[in-house]
């Protein structure tokens, strides 16, 4: 267990964290913490990662919800109880939603604030509570699941189109709570220049986030972020989708 690679996933019990986290269980020099809000959610992952054929990580399970800094409280302890000293090397900000839809019903100013609480505030938060176990680590690492409709570069071209979910009249929440992660990503790696932090885009993929709306399948999806989260990869801060460095 000496030589583990410990590799905490926030929002792992279903979509591309879930597939990253059934990617990373067939190592067995992995210690891997797969992280979900609602208990029974996660622990029915986990039990299908652990009968997965092929299963070789230590697998264990901590309930966290990255909008409430009580619950991140508890699985910073509880994190560390499972780690009993040792340092968390990996920390895979993957938990987000998106909810443009209900933009008419419940107002603009409502889903902003649900969408940058779970996808912007949600990941700086989580990784500042997780700083001390992070610094344990010789090499640590923050891995932040973006999108390219965070990309402001690539957004603010007259040719880019959001995909249909955001495609809405207002296309501000989910875009805009990923460009702020990108924001804290880089302030991140320039005040903790010890700490590798990247963005990643996995792609346009099925998942519940989009009503499964995506062409991607979340099994392929999640390679990218299986390989940022096994190696360092690019540069810090730097932002990555398969094919290669995204303009922030
Ligand atoms: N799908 C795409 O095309 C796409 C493209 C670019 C980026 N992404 C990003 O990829 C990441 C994973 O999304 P996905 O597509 O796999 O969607 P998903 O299947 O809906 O998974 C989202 C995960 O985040 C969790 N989550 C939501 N709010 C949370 C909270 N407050 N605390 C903890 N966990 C929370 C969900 O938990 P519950 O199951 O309890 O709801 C679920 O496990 C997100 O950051 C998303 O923005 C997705």
């Amino acid at each position: 267990m000496t030589s583990a690679l410990t590799i905490l996933i926030t929002g792992a019990n279903q979509g591309l964290g879930f597939e990253a986290a059934r990617h990373l269980s067939k190592y067995a020099h992995i210690h891997l913490l797969v992280s979900g809000r609602d208990s029974v959610r996660l622990s029915e992952a986990v039990s299908k990662l652990k009968a997965d054929e092929g299963c070789r990580a230590v697998l264990a399970e901590v309930v966290m919800d990255v909008s409430d800094d009580e619950s991140i409280k508890k699985g910073v302890a509880s994190v560390a109880g499972i780690l009993n000293g040792k340092a968390l090397d990996v920390l895979v900000n993957n938990a987000g939603m998106a909810n443009e839809a209900a933009i008419p019903t419940l107002g603009l100013r409502a889903v902003l604030r649900q969408t940058f609480e779970v996808n912007a505030f949600g990941a700086a938060c989580t990784t500042d509570a997780f700083l001390p176990l992070l610094k344990k680590s010789a090499a640590p690492r923050v891995v932040n699941v973006s999108s390219t409709a965070g990309s402001l570069a690539t957004i603010s071209k007259p040719d880019y189109t959001f995909p249909p979910l955001i495609a809405t009249q207002y296309a501000q929440a989910y875009g805009g709570s990923k460009s702020a992660l990108n924001a804290f990503t880089v302030a991140l790696a320039r005040q903790h220049p010890d700490i590798h932090a990247v963005c990643l885009c996995p792609g346009y993929n099925a998942t519940s986030l989009n009503s499964y709306a995506g062409t991607m399948d979340a099994k392929d999806g999640a390679k990218i972020i299986v390989d940022y989260a096994l190696t360092k990869k690019g540069v810090s801060p730097g932002f990555y989708n398969a094919a290669g460095e995204l303009a922030w």
